[in-house]
């Protein structure tokens, strides 16, 4: 029995070396350097290529090396392999910490202060406290939620939506495609942390961002493709998008010749809001390694069919 590292992220030889301290009997080759693929029984992945799974006629377990497993191909695993993710409070934590810089950066103007400096322009503008301010969180799972719980803590006012009913402390909770309206309108900011699913995608459009107040501001951390691109742009134009913090894109990277790059009120960074820390979140590879072998239930496992 071995373990496969399908890695479209470079992140392989630290992996390899992580997993190695804690099952040094356990042969981890790195993928397509697989010596015999019939002894792969576990792959660990991230961004692999389609049908990547039909090369290990012994497969049982595709683990994703993050949170969502979306890029994993959910609906083209065979139901006899078993699919989970990661859970990591370090994922939570930075998610949180990257929104709450998105929040604050536009609250207190930095963005027109940087536009003012480069023309040495003075001009105090009004701010907004966080009591002040509300934030509506698209999804409400394990990053979403803590994320949710967090802003409550800070002071922030909280709505979440959901595609089923969630209750968290303080936060004003929305449910199903007739709550989503009453989440997003009269909000400052939505900050979308929900799994790309065939019913999440392209949530982020036209009649969404018509449903919410002029001005908002829209912070995507999920994926790419929960968001319409062009209907983004053309909210912007019309001021209905006050500006956009974008961390997920359709191609990432993103395209040099792509309209995101000139448009100034959108805000660019490349897929970073929160990334899988090896060294926290090792251990429940592991983990669910040795329940395999052991046949006992693993941990964080996905349904294939909801997506997440
Ligand atoms: C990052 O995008 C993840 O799914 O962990």
């Amino acid at each position: 029995m071995s373990i496969a590292l399908i890695l479209n992220s470079g992140r392989a030889e630290e992996w390899k070396a992580e997993i190695n301290k804690h099952l040094p009997e356990i042969k981890v080759e790195v993928y397509p350097q697989i010596e015999n693929y019939d002894e792969i029984e576990f792959a660990l992945c991230w961004k692999p290529e389609e049908d990547y799974y039909a090369h290990f006629p012994n497969l049982k377990v595709i683990q994703s090396a993050g949170a969502g497993i979306d890029h994993l191909f959910p609906k083209s695993i065979p139901a006899h392999i078993r699919t989970c993710r990661i859970v990591d409070p370090m994922l939570k934590s930075d998610m949180f910490e990257h929104v709450l810089t998105c929040l604050m950066h536009s609250m207190k103007n930095f963005s027109a202060y940087a536009t003012d400096k480069a023309k040495k322009h003075w001009e105090p503008l009004v701010y907004k406290s966080i009591a002040q301010t509300s934030v509506t969180i698209l999804g409400l799972g394990e990053i979403g939620g803590y994320v949710a719980e967090r802003l409550v803590q800070l002071g922030f006012k909280v709505n979440g939506w959901s595609s089923s009913p969630k209750s968290l402390q303080g936060v004003n909770a929305f449910t199903g495609i007739g709550g989503l309206g009453s989440a997003v309108e009269n909000t400052d900011f939505i900050v979308n942390v929900l799994p790309l699913t065939d019913s999440t995608r392209g949530i982020l459009n036209h009649e969404l961002f018509n449903l919410c107040a002029k001005g908002t501001v829209l912070v995507n951390v999920g994926r790419g493709e929960h968001l319409v691109e062009e209907h983004l742009l053309a909210a912007i134009a019309r001021k209905q998008i006050a500006h956009a913090y974008l961390d997920v894109f359709h191609q990432e990277p993103l395209p040099v010749d792509h309209p995101f790059w000139n448009c100034s009120a959108i805000f660019i960074t490349p897929h970073v809001a929160s990334r899988t820390n090896i060294g926290s979140s090792v251990m429940q590879v592991v983990d669910n390694y040795s329940r395999m072998a052991a046949g006992r239930p693993l941990l964080n496992e996905v349904s294939l069919e909801k997506g997440y």
